[in-house]
């Protein structure tokens, strides 16, 4: 690609990515796409933005976007991240989902990158059914979704190098959730079995999902514009339960976007809560 980029290839490409998939650029993310897109371009042959967005446009298939999309998502995760979300899971709302014997509870990691996050919660799963025996949770399910099908074909095998290994895990976690073998370490089956993945771009129609108990849209609405956030967090309301719990990123907010929930600190950050 050329060391400047085109204004106007630019900002057809920065509406192009927004429709596709919500992700904002703002004025000055031009270093960014360059970088992002270098490989795929020198891949394909192509010398400009522009040459690249045409053949996205004539592909009726779509797996040119998918491409551009999976190099332009962040993918930035780690394990149990923040902390305060899996201990006001554990501590505050599986105790009181298992006090309603429900037939089964469905948690939904709605932008999960590359598991750590529907994974944790599956840990979490294990560590309350252990220390709180006397609420079982029978039949947990964990739908874990993602835009991008690369980081969801990683997740899927639950497989980590001794980097991902070093973020957020204790050697306790670590000891109970894994196996180990040549400097790779797998989920157990255990864990393993309670997550399903599935290809989702949040700002498209949910289909079929049914409804959920828990909701963690961590750290995705950041990119999305204002009426996008407003959008989603509206469709999120509608695919939880009456009185179902919404966990954003920290430094996410729904005050300006969504009025549909009440907001508390559990744990030390903010928790969102269905209105009735
Ligand atoms: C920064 S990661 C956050 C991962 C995890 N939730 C966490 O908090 O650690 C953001 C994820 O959002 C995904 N993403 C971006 N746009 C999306 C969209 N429109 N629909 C679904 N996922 C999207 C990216 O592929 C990426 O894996």
């Amino acid at each position: 690609m050329s060391s400047e980029l085109n204004p106007h290839d630019y900002e057809a490409f920065s509406r192009y990515l927004k429709e596709a998939c919500g992700i904002v650029l703002g004025d000055n993310k031009q270093y960014l796409v360059q970088n992002r897109l270098h490989g795929l371009m020198k891949e394909l042959g192509k010398d400009s933005l522009r040459a690249l967005l045409d053949q996205a446009k004539r592909e009726p298939n779509g797996k040119l976007t998918q491409k551009i999309v999976d190099a332009m998502t962040t993918n930035e995760t780690l394990w149990f991240r923040d902390q305060y979300p899996f201990e006001a899971l554990k501590r505050m709302i599986l105790p009181e989902l298992a006090r309603q014997n429900l037939p089964r509870i469905k948690i939904w990691s709605a932008a999960c990158s590359y598991g750590q996050e529907p994974y944790s919660i599956g840990m979490i799963m294990e560590e309350y059914r252990r220390d709180y025996r006397r609420h079982p949770l029978n039949n947990v399910q964990i739908l874990a979704t993602d835009i991008s099908p690369t980081v969801l074909k990683h997740a899927q095998d639950g497989i980590y190098d001794s980097l991902s290994m070093g973020r957020g895990l204790s050697s306790d976690r670590r000891a109970e959730f894994f196996r180990e073998q040549d400097g790779k370490a797998q989920v157990v089956e255990q864990v393993r079995r309670m997550v399903s993945f599935r290809e989702i771009n949040l700002i498209k129609p949910y289909m079929n999902l049914g409804k959920f108990h828990v909701i963690f849209c961590r750290n995705v609405l950041i990119y999305f514009s204002n009426e996008q956030k407003q959008d989603i967090l509206n469709r999120l309301a509608d695919a939880l339960e009456p009185n179902g719990y919404l966990f954003l990123g920290g430094s996410e907010s729904i005050t300006r976007h969504c009025d549909r929930f009440t907001v508390s600190r559990a744990h030390g950050g903010m928790v969102f809560r269905l209105k009735v």
